[in-house]
């Protein structure tokens, strides 16, 4: 359960390193703050004394909440004077006294945003963007109705626009079971996709004469249009859900693929991730094979997706991935698992991917180059290092995880250091630090969720996370305390 968690937590955090050059930040600041501050004492008054508000949930130290900020603080400040009003507040999720808040919401991430209606009965996830403008547009239309009639051609077309999913509700009259059933859908649903209804098909885009009752979804991708009758609240979500996922989403700089992408990372299933710069000349018939495989793979627990090198920089730093790999292929399991199949050829794709499916390919460990020297007092470690300094020297090491931005990572390095020459006499101990952000974390043996975090691996036994202070008289204290005897590296071959 924890490693799901886990997961789920580096997905978002991918998401956001995907679009971190869509959210800006804007430095105004006005006297007067419109979003409502909220903790655990008045929580739930508040959301009872609102039929509609959204709640932020967020951390001190995150930084995609602190772009939000202004953003959302603007949003409200617009959205104060609608009607009916929208009120947007926030909850600061790390505080100890509101963690039961946060976890009553589900929160796995920061931000999230929930939208709550009735008194917290009926809780949404915000799934819309993440500027003012946007933020205002999208709570407009989450207030309103969840569907609205189309009664007019120009209705329809101005509503249906061909951009994003759109699900229409076709009926002979508004009313009996399957008109509820679609109000149901549309009212669950309402966050991720845009709902309208009609008695007259011929409104439609692309609209022939059927009375209904029927749901037709628009797509701006694959077969465009697919009507759907089956009207069980089950049925019609799965329907949807469904539909609305393209054979190979498209990763690019066009925000109306975006939401797709959230879909994709949010599935659990593998994730196959084709990179290529779009411009290339071989783009159709990558296009063509990826297509092919994604229909043949179809419902076999993996999902597709195609990304432009020129919007994928955050997808290569998270993956560890250089540019003159391209094109290439990698597959992200459930599990963290990954497979690359660099310098690909649009005719690799079929058989590298049959080769995958079969368990014949070995898993891709993003590590940085292990040093051709290392004799600074603090060992430097690599993902390709790692078993054999920290697991298999048979010596006390205590191995530091930081990320190079990171400030309180850099006040501890001096201290480390002279930790690291107060040991330099002593063989059986080693000061070493690995660089999180360019190497892969055994997620079995570390959990790593803040920098700097440093855990120690007695001579024998297992590893244990450092959690004292951060003084030189600390950490040497902890290490003489916790070391084992030193079983010396012949020792441990002879055992095995
Ligand atoms: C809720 O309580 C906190 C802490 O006492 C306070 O700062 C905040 O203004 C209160 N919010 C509302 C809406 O009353
Ligand atoms: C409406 O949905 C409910 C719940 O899934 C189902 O029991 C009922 O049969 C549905 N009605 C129709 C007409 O499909
Ligand atoms: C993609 O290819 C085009 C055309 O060959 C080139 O101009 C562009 O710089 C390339 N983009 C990247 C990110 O390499």
């Amino acid at each position: 359960m924890a490693s799901r968690v886990r997961v789920s937590i580096c997905f978002s955090l991918l998401v956001s390193l995907l679009f971190v050059s869509s959210i800006s930040a804007t430095e105004e600041e006005s006297k007067k703050e419109f979003v409502l501050t909220l903790d655990h004492s008045n929580f739930s008054e508040t959301v009872d004394k609102h039929p509609f508000i959204v709640v932020e949930f967020y951390a001190p130290w995150c930084g995609h909440c602190k772009s939000l900020a202004p953003e959302y603080e603007k949003a409200a400040s617009v959205l104060s004077s609608h009607d009916p009003p929208i009120v947007l507040a926030k909850v600061d999720a790390n505080e100890e006294a509101n963690k039961e808040l946060a976890s009553q919401f589900e929160i796995r991430g920061f931000p999230t945003l929930k939208i709550l209606r009735n008194g917290g009965k009926d809780a949404q996830e915000y799934k819309g963007p993440r500027e003012a403008d946007g933020i205002v547009t999208y709570l407009k239309k989450q207030v309103g109705p969840a569907s609205a009639e189309i009664s007019s051609a120009e209705e329809a077309s101005s509503r249906i626009t061909g951009e994003n999913v759109f699900v229409v509700g076709l009926f002979p009259k508004f009313s009996g079971e399957e008109y509820l059933n679609f109000t149901i859908l549309a009212e669950k649903l309402r966050s991720d996709y845009d709902f309208g209804h009609t008695t007259d098909a011929k409104l439609l885009p692309r609209g022939d004469a059927v009375t209904g009752p029927v749901v037709r979804l628009f797509k701006p991708f694959d077969e465009l249009v697919v009507d759907f009758q089956d009207f069980h609240v089950e049925a019609l979500e799965k329907f949807v859900e469904v539909a609305s996922i393209p054979k190979v989403t498209i990763f690019n700089k066009d925000p109306n693929n975006h939401p797709y992408v959230v879909k994709f990372f949010n599935s659990p299933n593998a994730k196959a991730m084709l990179f290529l710069n779009f411009s290339s000349q071989l783009f159709d018939a990558f296009k063509s094979k990826f297509d092919d495989a994604a229909e043949h793979y179809k419902g076999k627990g993996v999902s597709f997706l195609m990304g432009d090198l020129e919007a994928s920089q955050g997808a290569f730093q998270y993956f560890g991935l250089k540019e003159d790999q391209v094109p290439l292929i990698i597959i992200q399991t459930d599990d963290s698992q990954k497979y690359l199949k660099p310098n690909l050829e649009p005719d690799h794709i079929a058989t590298w991917l049959k080769e995958y499916m079969d368990g014949n390919v070995k898993p891709y460990k993003k590590s940085e180059p292990i040093p051709e020297v290392n004799n600074e007092p603090v060992k430097v470690v690599v993902a390709d290092s790692l078993q054999e300094i920290v697991f298999n020297s048979g010596k006390n090491v205590l191995l530091e995880f930081y990320a190079p931005w990171c400030g309180h990572c850099q006040k501890l390095a001096p201290i480390l250091e002279e930790v690291a020459v107060s040991f330099q006499s002593d063989e059986d101990v080693v000061i070493a630090k690995i660089d999180a952000t360019a190497n892969d974390i055994p997620q079995d043996a570390f959990e790593v969720k803040g920098y700097p975090t440093m855990y120690f691996k007695p001579a024998s036994g297992d590893v244990v996370q450092y959690d004292g202070g951060r003084t030189k008289e600390d950490i040497i204290e902890f290490i003489q305390k916790s070391r084992g005897n030193t079983v010396k590296e012949d020792t441990v071959k002879d055992e095995l």
